[in-house]
């Protein structure tokens, strides 16, 4: 095999408060196609996001990726390497779009090896790359992952929900660059702040996996990097409040931010959810665009 293509889904990481461990992945894709070339060297054509600056090089998350696991197989071998992306989510949004990046690189590669490393092997590659498990962690498994480190290893736990509920991410055009998102958190918290965040996480994990959706509003509340971040989203209390006014159960920050997403009922008006959560945004002088997406239950997944 010299080529394979695959749609890798987008992801939101801490759903409120699990911190580097809950993520889940979400009905928006990425579509991309490696193909080993004759000719030496590196080629990338990409459409949508980051047409205008991703460059072929081995800097480039998409190339380095599918080396880390090339070469841990075929140690002497050089190739030539096409890519080719249909990138459609968001930069420096909070959907995952680095971790995306990853999973296609390693789960390429790992196709045209013969499957040489298993999933969890990948997950650990991909969490050396991106230093943290709880986006690359749903981008390889679909549904919801609670991943956590054993020393320097990463493991994960999927879970799927009792029943379906929808997700609406307001995605702001203004960037926020995860380092900065991070470096906006203290190096300690309050003791009672973490009690908070570990009776959050679990009531929402409970609830997700229970049926018991009336607990997911409350589930979603944070303490230990929200508070920290709402001073870099402008509006994001006033988005969480419309969001529930209209209907959702809550809103979190998606990953690092800048994304905003609600949590909604599967019967709720998503459409008036996102507006009003938008025209929320909006009020404070910040544009951007909404999508209503459902879990996404497979992960990475070849498609030709
Ligand atoms: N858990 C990470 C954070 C996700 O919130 O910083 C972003 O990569």
């Amino acid at each position: 095999m010299k080529s394979v293509t695959l749609r890798v889904p987008a992801t939101s990481a801490n759903c409120g408060p699990g911190f580097d461990t809950l993520g889940v992945a979400c009905t928006y894709y990425n579509e991309v196609t490696y193909e080993i070339t004759e000719e030496r060297g590196f080629k990338l054509e990409v459409e949508g996001e980051g047409a205008e600056y991703l460059k072929p090089h081995g800097r480039n998350l998409a190339f380095q990726s599918f080396f880390r696991v090339w070469n841990a197989v075929h140690e002497n071998e050089r190739i030539g390497l096409k890519i080719k992306m249909l990138n459609r989510i968001p930069m420096s949004r909070g959907m995952g779009s680095s971790s995306a990046a990853i999973v296609a690189g390693l789960y390429a590669a790992n196709c045209l090896c013969d499957n040489h490393f298993t999933k969890d092997e990948l997950l650990n590659m991909a969490t050396e790359i991106e230093g943290h498990p709880d986006n690359v962690a749903p981008a390889l498994y679909g549904g919801f992952t609670i991943s956590f480190m054993q020393g320097e290893t990463a493991h994960t736990l999927k879970f799927m929900p009792a029943k379906p509920l929808k997700f609406i991410a307001v995605v702001p055009d203004r960037k926020l660059a995860t380092s900065l998102a991070r470096a906006a958190l203290p190096k300690e918290v309050p003791h009672k702040d973490a009690v908070f965040n570990s009776s959050h996480a679990c009531l929402l994990v409970g609830a997700l996996l229970s049926g018991e959706y009336d607990y997911i509003g409350e589930g979603l509340e944070d303490k230990l990097h929200q508070p920290y971040r709402a001073h870099l989203i402008p509006g994001l209390y006033e988005v969480f409040e419309a969001a529930k006014k209209a209907g959702a159960y809550n809103g979190i920050i998606s990953g690092a931010g800048s994304t905003i997403m609600a949590y909604a009922p599967i019967d709720a008006d998503h459409e008036a959810i996102a507006k009003a959560m938008l025209a929320a945004l909006e009020a404070k002088g910040e544009t951007g665009v909404y999508h209503i997406l459902d879990l996404d239950t497979e992960g990475v997944k070849v498609i030709e």
